[in-house]
């Protein structure tokens, strides 16, 4: 448990390929202050608004440090699941025991009441997504309503701290004279705000709470202080106290606008493997061997709401970002890349039985906010395709309402193209013998490089062909 004013030094994860170590727990037994004001060693009461993916494992770690913790939101199901010691999130592992354990240890009980768990906390987390509008600009509905809801409960000592990716400058300037205003109180005297970004990746979320250096930017020196103390006594990672909370805000845009740029060069690199002739997939891990090169793989798009997002949340503030704009342009054009291709590879798209395999954002994660399979579906119905769907994580009714027909695996189809759009382990054991009219097999993730396919089928990657593929499967 360390706090310091920047990061020491950490690997390069070289674009998620380097497993980071995960810190041990050192925390002692914490003593309970009421109210609680930060000092080191001490732990009070908190509440956790947005129980979501993000929101339930931060409340579960809160609480495992001694921390008295409610979780808010507006969703009474979730609610009544964590009362019942249930997790609504399936998939992340180790939330549903964690979820039991807390509960059980009477440490965490829920709420849609907002302003009742806020008058009662010492620390309240905001953690519901901020998305975009159509014009591609903030959308604060869910962010709004928190703060709104919170605001009957403001009080001298509070400490706000706002995990939700944001805007840079929203901390200070949207929502601090919201809460003072809720309460007649003043910043970073008697009432404590921060800006904290969640980083965390869903289906590692416990091991990254471990491992990556937690960064807080309070609007000033003790609303910093305050939730600096508040994380060291929650997490196993180094805490970075930055200088302001537009710094923090502005890290995590510009970390997560780096992938998306990277991705975008990527697909740049994809498109050029495939007019010289050679497989992206081997251009990418030899340039990556040396250190300082951390390209990311192509792909048919990004999906999820944070990486597509994020960048216009940059850009909604500094519209005169090329490159960020670019990059965006160039992955959300690769669905339309796949379609132009699908077109040619199939003599057109009319009446043609296409599979697109998983529908999420990507593999494990229940989530289809901006998933890139959805204009993949939207598109190939409109170019007049016949489109199916699988997914291991949806059932036939959330497929059909995604407006694909739902197919069975292991099931036989008359498909002529089959089109994955996540990297799901479990379309390596497809059987191809399922499909006789198969002709085209896209490959959207370059996740079946290695995948025998029928002689009839033609297999085309992302900046990896059918010729340039059997290259880099051959022995060497
Ligand atoms: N999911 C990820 O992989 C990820 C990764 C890093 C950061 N984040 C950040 O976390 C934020 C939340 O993501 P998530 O995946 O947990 O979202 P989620 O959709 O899984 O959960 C959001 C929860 O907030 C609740 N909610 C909405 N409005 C509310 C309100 N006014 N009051 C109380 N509850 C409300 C919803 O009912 C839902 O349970 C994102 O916007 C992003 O900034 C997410």
């Amino acid at each position: 448990m360390t706090i310091v004013s920047s990061p020491s030094r950490v690997p390069s994860f070289l674009g998620g390929t380097i497993t980071p170590p995960v810190n041990a727990c050192a925390h002692g037994k914490p003593r309970s202050a009421s109210p609680w004001m930060g000092e080191p060693g001490t732990v009070g009461r908190a509440v956790v608004v947005g129980a979501g993916k993000m929101g339930l494992p931060l409340a579960v770690q809160f609480a495992r440090h001694g921390w008295d913790v409610t979780a808010v939101d507006v969703n009474p199901d979730v609610v009544a699941a964590v009362n019942a010691g249930h997790s609504h999130v399936t998939e992340e592992p180790g939330l549903a025991e964690g979820v039991a354990e807390v509960h059980a240890a009477g440490r965490l009980r829920a709420t849609t009441d907002a302003a009742a768990a806020a008058r009662a906390a010492d620390v309240a987390v905001l953690i519901v997504p901020v998305m975009l509008d159509d014009a591609h600009q903030p959308d604060y509905r869910y962010m709004d309503s928190a703060v709104e809801s919170i605001s009957g409960g403001v009080h001298a000592g509070l400490t706000v701290i706002f995990e939700t990716t944001l805007p840079v400058g929203d901390t200070r300037g949207r929502f601090l004279p919201r809460l003072e205003a809720a309460a007649g109180l003043h910043g970073d005297e008697d009432l404590f705000v921060a800006f904290s970004p969640e980083r965390l990746y869903s289906g590692a979320v416990f091991a990254n709470l471990a491992t990556y250096p937690k960064l807080v930017g309070g609007i000033g020196p003790e609303s910093t202080r305050r939730a600096a103390v508040f994380y060291d006594s929650v997490l196993d990672a180094e805490i970075v106290a930055m200088s302001c909370a537009e710094a923090a805000e502005f890290s995590k845009l510009a970390d997560t606008t780096y992938r998306d740029v990277n991705i975008a060069l990527a697909n740049e690199f994809a498109r050029v493997a495939d007019r010289v002739g050679v497989d992206v997939q081997e251009v990418i891990a030899a340039a990556n061997s040396q250190p300082y090169s951390h390209i990311h793989q192509p792909g048919i798009g990004v999906g999820g709401h944070c990486i597509p997002v994020y960048p216009h949340l940059l850009l909604s503030r500094a519209p005169d970002l090329e490159v960020v704009a670019t990059a965006r342009r160039t992955n959300d054009a690769q669905v339309g890349n796949a379609i132009k291709s699908l077109e040619t590879q199939l003599g057109g798209l009319d009446d043609a039985p296409i599979l697109v395999l998983g529908l999420t954002y990507r593999e494990n994660v229940k989530e289809l906010a901006y998933s890139r399979a959805l204009p993949l579906i939207d598109r190939l119905g409109f170019h007049g395709a016949e489109v199916w769907a699988y997914d291991p994580l949806l059932s036939d009714e959330e497929v059909e309402r995604n407006c694909a027909r739902p197919y069975r695996w292991g099931d036989p189809g008359p498909f002529r193209a089959i089109v994955t759009q996540t990297g799901d382990k479990l379309w390596r054991a497809m059987d191809f013998s399922l499909f006789p009219q198969l002709e085209v097999l896209y490959d959207g993730r370059n996740s079946l490089r290695e995948v025998e396919l029928p002689a009839a089928v033609r297999y085309v990657g992302i900046g990896v062909q059918a010729a340039t593929r059997r290259r880099a499967a051959a022995p060497r």
